[in-house]
C-alpha cells in the first residue's frame, strides 16, 4: 500500500467557526469564569439526560472525586467497577481511603459483567461505577434494582457516553450521580471539563459547595451589582469550577453533538465493513439490549500478532492509536497495596493483552478509515 504522509491523529477535536465565535464573545464580554454560560451547559446536560439537576465541573474525575466524598464513602468502604476503567476511578475510590473491587467484563462488549456485581457486593460495599465502555450503555436496567435492594449507591461513569441511551434513557437520566467528561478526545469538548448529573437536589447543593472551596455564594452573585461580598464556609471544598470560555465552547459542541455522533456511527460502520472477517482480529462487539451507541472508541482486539507489532505496523503506516484501557488491577500500586486479582477476571485478562484503540473522530474522512482498513488487513496478513 501507498504510505500516506499526513500522519492521521487517533483523535482529535472539531472545532468550528462557531465554536471560535462563542469563546470570543465570551472573552470580550467582561465575564470569563464560572457563570451564565456554565449555567447553560448545565441546562443543556438537564434537557439532554432527563436528570434534575447538572453542576460543571473542570473535569469528570473532578466529579468522581466530590462524588464519593459526598457520599461520605472512605476508609474501610469498598466500591465495586470494573478494571478496564480509565484509572481516574481508582485513583479516587485509593485516595478516598476506599478498596477498589474489580469485576469482570463481557470480552465481546468491554462493559462490566452486570450479573456478576451482587456476588462481589459485601457488607462494606458502598458503591458501584459502571462504565459505558466506549460509549456502549454498561445494561443498567438489572443493576439499579440489585443496588437498591442491597442499599449501594450507582455513579454511573458516562465519560464516554453524551449520546449514549440504553433501553430509551440517556446516560445520566437514570436517577443516579453520573459523570461526563469533556476531555479533547471525548465526544463533546471543552478542552477539559466534566458534569455530573444527579436528581438529588441536597447532594447537588453538596457539590456545588465543594466544587468551589464550601463558599456558600457564587461569585457572580458575589462581584453583581449590590452583590454582597461577604461569606461563610462550613465545609472546606476544592477548586472544580469551569470557566465561562469552556462553557462556550461546550454550549456549541453540545449543540452539534448529534452530527458528531452520526458522523461516528458512519465511520463506525464503515470499520465494521472494512475489518469484516480479519483472522485475528476481534471487532468490538455490541450490546444485545436496545441502545444507542456514540462511538467514543473503536476499540479492536487483535490476537494475530503481539500489539507492539501491530502498534509498529500502524505507526509505519503514519496511524495513532489509542489504549483504553491498561487494565487498572495490573497497575504498580493496585497489585502492590490489592495482590493479583487477575485469576477472578479472565474476560478483562483475555482482552487487555488485545485491546487497541483506532482512529475514530468526526472529521475523519471515508478515505481514512478505508485506509486504516488497509492497514490492518496488510500488518496481519503477513
Ligand atoms: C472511562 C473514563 N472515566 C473517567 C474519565 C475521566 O475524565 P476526565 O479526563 O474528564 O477527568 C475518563 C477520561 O478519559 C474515562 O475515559
Amino acid at each position: 500500500m501507498k504510505i500516506r504522509t499526513e500522519f492521521l491523529p487517533f483523535s482529535r477535536p472539531s472545532i468550528g467557526e462557531r465554536e471560535v465565535a462563542e469563546v470570543t464573545a465570551c472573552l470580550r464580554s467582561g465575564w470569563i469564569t464560572t457563570g451564565q454560560k456554565c449555567l447553560d451547559l448545565e441546562t443543556g446536560f438537564r434537557e439532554r439526560t432527563g436528570a434534575r439537576c447538572a453542576v460543571s465541573l473542570t473535569s469528570a474525575t473532578a466529579g468522581m472525586h466530590l462524588l464519593l466524598l459526598a457520599l461520605g464513602i472512605g476508609p474501610g468502604d469498598e466500591v465495586i467497577t470494573p478494571s478496564l476503567t480509565f484509572a481516574s476511578t481508582v485513583n479516587q475510590i485509593v485516595l478516598a481511603g476506599a478498596k477498589p473491587v474489580f469485576v469482570d467484563v463481557d470480552y465481546d462488549t468491554l462493559n462490566i459483567k452486570v450479573g456478576q456485581v451482587e456476588d462481589a457486593i459485601t457488607p462494606r460495599t458502598k458503591a458501584v461505577i459502571p462504565v459505558h465502555f466506549a460509549g456502549g450503555p454498561a445494561d443498567m436496567d438489572p443493576l439499579l434494582p440489585v443496588a437498591r435492594r442491597r442499599g449501594i449507591a450507582v455513579v454511573e461513569d458516562a465519560a464516554h457516553a453524551v449520546g449514549t441511551v440504553c433501553r430509551g434513557i440517556h446516560a445520566g437520566g437514570f436517577g443516579v450521580p453520573a459523570i461526563f467528561s469533556f476531555h479533547p478526545i471525548k465526544n463533546i469538548t471543552t478542552g477539559e471539563g466534566g458534569m455530573v448529573t444527579l436528581d438529588d437536589e441536597a447532594l447537588e447543593r453538596k457539590i456545588r459547595l465543594l466544587r468551589f472551596h464550601g463558599i456558600e455564594r457564587d461569585a457572580w452573585k458575589r462581584y453583581g451589582k449590590g452583590g454582597d461580598p461577604s461569606y461563610d464556609i462550613r465545609e472546606p471544598g476544592f477548586k472544580y469550577n469551569l470557566t465561562d470560555i469552556q462553557a462556550a465552547l461546550g454550549v456549541v459542541q453540545l449543540a452539534r453533538v448529534e452530527e458528531f455522533n452520526a458522523r461516528r456511527r458512519l465511520l463506525a460502520d464503515l470499520y465494521r465493513k472494512g475489518l469484516a472477517g480479519i483472522e485475528g482480529l476481534d471487532l468490538p462487539g455490541v450490546p444485545d439490549y436496545p441502545h444507542e451507541h456514540p462511538w467514543h472508541l473503536f476499540v479492536v482486539k487483535v490476537s494475530a500478532l503481539p500489539r507492539e507489532r501491530f502498534m509498529e505496523g500502524l505507526a509505519e503506516r503514519n496511524i495513532g492509536y489509542g489504549l483504553h484501557f491498561p487494565a487498572v488491577h495490573r497497575l504498580a500500586y493496585v497489585r502492590e497495596r490489592f495482590g493479583d486479582m487477575s485469576s477472578r477476571l479472565p474476560e478483562t485478562e483475555r482482552a487487555a493483552d488485545r485491546i487497541l484503540s483506532l482512529p475514530l473522530f468526526p472529521d475523519m474522512t471515508e478515505g481514512d478509515v478505508a485506509y486504516v482498513c488497509e492497514a490492518v488487513r496488510e500488518i496481519l496478513g503477513r
